[in-house]
């Protein structure tokens, strides 16, 4: 069984990658763009999150689908669609469709290439009928599908709630751009985490065990690999709260203590107590988001919901 074709739409350029974390860095406030999580650790980082008792969005979007999945099928029409995963990472949920959705070719989108190819091997393997493509790309800078995906009938996925790190205004834009890739035709189902108790919020994002730190504290190992700096993951503390008035939890590193961290260019001094912000993960309600859809374009067919109303799978049509 041959492993499914990987096209690289945005090849890595570590050139590229090494200026916008430098720009980041020595911005005000400091920051790291989340993308840059998802080294081979990071990733599984993340999936051993999606493990903890505290963190409920991805169990709880995997619940709605698996009790919805019949309605979430006749909702979108989507039988012989080309579903897209955006952001498929190790590509489980999207497999949970295949039954209910028939799509006649899978195409799982990542920037972290490595690890998708692996996933999409192993997936190929339990699925020997359906056609699957990898593609590499960053879909913030662009949504640049190369021409083996079909224009027709295409279904875009974005799960876990991963539209909450664009801001409000960023969010829009990039729905717009799946309005314009989806064509007249297209679909789009998305997971959306909602306004829910600060306590549980918090939590969430501050688990006992340490592993969204962890996570969290990985990005600086990765960024000494791209950029060649010396940041020591024990100089830096997790932080990580939900801000009300802007309706997100937002992920910092803290500096322990004064450090003088080695970059190209110069070294960058952090004072005790600065903070470089990695993260932000904005949360909705319901009428909320199917408001942002509207305006990008499409129309929620059905919200999904569990029944505390703690997230929302949108099953949308293009319009
Ligand atoms: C939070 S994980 C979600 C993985 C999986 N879809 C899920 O819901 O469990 C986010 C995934 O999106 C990928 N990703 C993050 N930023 C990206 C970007 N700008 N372009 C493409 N993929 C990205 C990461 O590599 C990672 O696999």
């Amino acid at each position: 069984m041959p492993a499914p074709p990987l096209i690289q739409v945005h090849p890595l350029d570590p050139a590229a990658a090494r200026a916008e974390l430098l720009r980041g860095l020595r911005g005000e406030p400091p920051a790291i763009p989340p993308k840059y999580f998802y080294d081979a650790l990071g990733a599984r980082l993340f999936a051993a999150i999606t493990e903890l008792p505290e963190y409920t969005p991805t169990r709880t979007e995997a619940a709605i689908m698996a009790a919805r999945l019949p309605e979430i099928a006749r909702a979108l029409d989507a039988q012989g669609c080309t579903l897209i995963d955006l952001g498929a990472g190790n590509c489980e949920k999207a497999a949970r469709l295949f039954a209910a959705l028939r799509p006649a070719q899978y195409v799982a989108l990542d920037i972290s290439v490595d690890y998708l190819a692996q996933s999409l091997d192993c997936l190929q393997r339990q699925y020997l009928e359906l056609p699957m493509l990898g593609v590499g790309i960053d879909f913030t800078r662009a949504l640049d599908l190369p021409p083996q995906v079909p224009a027709a009938r295409r279904l875009f996925f974005y799960p876990g709630s991963s539209i909450g790190n664009f801001t409000p205004v960023a969010a829009l834009a990039f729905l717009r751009a799946l309005r314009a890739a989806a064509g007249d035709d297209g679909a789009l189902l998305i997971g959306v985490d909602l306004v829910k108790d600060r306590a549980v919020l918090d939590a969430a994002y501050d688990d006992a065990l340490g592993v969204t730190a962890a996570f969290n504290l990985n990005v600086l190992n990765h960024v000494n690999a791209l950029v060649g700096a010396d940041f020591d993951v024990r100089d830096w503390r997790h932080v990580a709260f939900y801000n009300e008035a802007q309706q997100r939890i937002e992920m910092h590193l803290e500096a322990r203590r004064d450090v003088n961290v080695r970059l190209p260019g110069g070294a960058l001094p952090f004072a005790a107590g600065r903070r470089i912000h990695t993260e932000n993960s904005y949360k909705y309600t319901v009428p909320q988001f199917a408001q942002l859809m509207a305006d990008a374009g499409f129309a929620v067919a059905q919200a999904f919901t569990d029944d505390r109303d703690t997230f929302a799978l949108f099953a949308a049509r293009a319009v």
